[in-house]
C-alpha cells in the first residue's frame, strides 16, 4: 500500500444516456440520468483508494450542495481531504455530460468558475510523507513551480503528469515528470493518429521519463526507459460508458508501479481496469 497525493479536480457529473447522440438544435429524452462526484485527479484516487492505497486530494472544494454531495463521496472512498482549499461561497465546477449508449461516448460540456488549487496551497503539505504525487496537466503556471518545488527540494517521490488536453505551455511539465501520462485527444490534437509515432516525438523532447498513452479500442502505449516499445491491447466486450476511463487507465498504471511491477505488467493491468470499466456504468471496481 502507498500514500499518494493527487492535485487536480472534483466535479459534479450530471449524466444523460440517450439512445444515439442528438443531432444539433433537436430535442430528445435521455433514457436515465445519474448525478455523480467526478474529476479526473479524484476519479484516478478513488480508483486507486479500491486498490488499497491510502488517498489524498489536493483541490479546490466548496461547501454548498454539490459541494456536500461531492464531499460524501470521496469520504465514502476514503479520500483525505484535509490539504484542500475550502471556500465557504461559489459552486463546484459541473460538467453536463452525454452518454451514447449505442457505442458508450461520452460528451461533455464542463462548466467552472473556481480558483484553481495554487503554489500556496501545495506549499501547505508536507510532502515526505508520500510515495507518489500526481498531477493533472492544469493551470500550468503554478504546477510547474510545484514541480520545480519538488525537484530543489530534493523530496524522494515518484511524479506522474496526466497530460489530457493541449494547454499553453503544458510541454514545460514534461521534464519535472517521471511519468508522463497522455490521452488519445492530446496526440491526436497534435496531428498524430498512431501512439507509437507519437511517443517517439515525445521521447524527442524528454530523456528520461516513462511515456504512457492510452488509446482507446487500440489499448494501452508504452515506451521504457531504454526506449522500448510496449504494447497492450484493449479488452473486448459491450461499451457501456467511457466516462473516467482514462483516469482509471492512469489509477492502473500508478498502482502497478507503485508495487514495483514491471511497466509492462502495469501497462496489462491499466488497460485490464479501463476495459472493465467501461463495461460498467461508475468507477466502482
Ligand atoms: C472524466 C472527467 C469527468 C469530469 C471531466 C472533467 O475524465 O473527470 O468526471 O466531469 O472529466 O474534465
Amino acid at each position: 500500500m502507498s500514500h499518494i497525493l493527487a492535485i487536480g479536480i472534483a466535479t459534479l457529473d450530471i449524466i444523460n444516456t440517450v439512445a444515439t447522440y442528438p443531432s444539433e438544435d433537436s430535442e430528445v429524452r435521455a433514457l436515465s440520468q445519474q448525478i455523480r462526484r467526478g474529476g479526473n485527479a479524484t476519479n484516478t484516487l478513488v480508483i486507486l483508494s479500491q486498490l488499497g492505497h491510502q488517498c489524498s486530494w489536493g483541490g479546490v472544494w466548496v461547501d454548498e450542495p454539490d459541494g456536500q454531495k461531492i464531499l460524501a463521496d470521496l469520504v465514502h472512498y476514503k479520500i483525505d481531504i484535509r490539504y484542500c482549499h475550502c471556500l465557504s461561497e461559489g459552486k463546484m465546477p459541473t460538467s453536463y455530460i452525454t452518454i451514447n449508449q449505442a457505442n458508450g461516448s461520452r460528451t461533455i460540456v464542463h462548466h467552472r468558475n473556481l480558483p484553481e488549487f495554487s503554489l500556496l496551497d501545495f506549499q501547505q503539505i508536507e510532502l515526505s510523507q508520500f510515495d507518489w504525487l500526481h498531477f493533472e496537466g492544469r493551470h500550468i503556471s503554478d504546477t510547474l513551480i510545484m514541480l520545480q518545488q519538488v525537484k530543489r527540494d530534493g523530496v524522494n517521490i515518484t511524479i506522474s503528469v496526466e497530460i489530457e488536453k493541449p494547454r499553453a505551455n503544458i510541454t514545460q511539465l514534461f521534464p519535472y515528470a517521471d511519468v508522463l501520462l497522455f490521452s488519445k485527444s492530446y496526440a491526436q490534437s497534435h496531428a498524430y493518429q498512431n501512439a507509437p509515432d507519437f511517443l517517439m516525438a515525445i521521447r524527442a523532447q524528454v530523456q528520461s521519463a516513462l511515456l504512457i498513452c492510452a488509446w482507446g479500442e487500440k489499448g494501452g502505449y508504452a515506451l521504457d526507459k531504454d526506449n522500448q516499445l510496449l504494447h497492450s491491447p484493449a479488452i473486448t466486450g459491450k461499451i457501456i460508458d467511457t466516462l473516467g476511463a482514462g483516469d482509471t487507465f492512469n489509477a492502473g498504471i500508478i498502482h502497478n508501479l507503485c508495487q514495483k511491477k514491471t511497466l509492462a505488467y502495469a501497462l496489462q493491468h491499466a488497460c485490464q481496469l479501463a476495459g472493465q470499466k467501461c463495461m460498467q456504468q461508475g468507477l466502482i471496481i
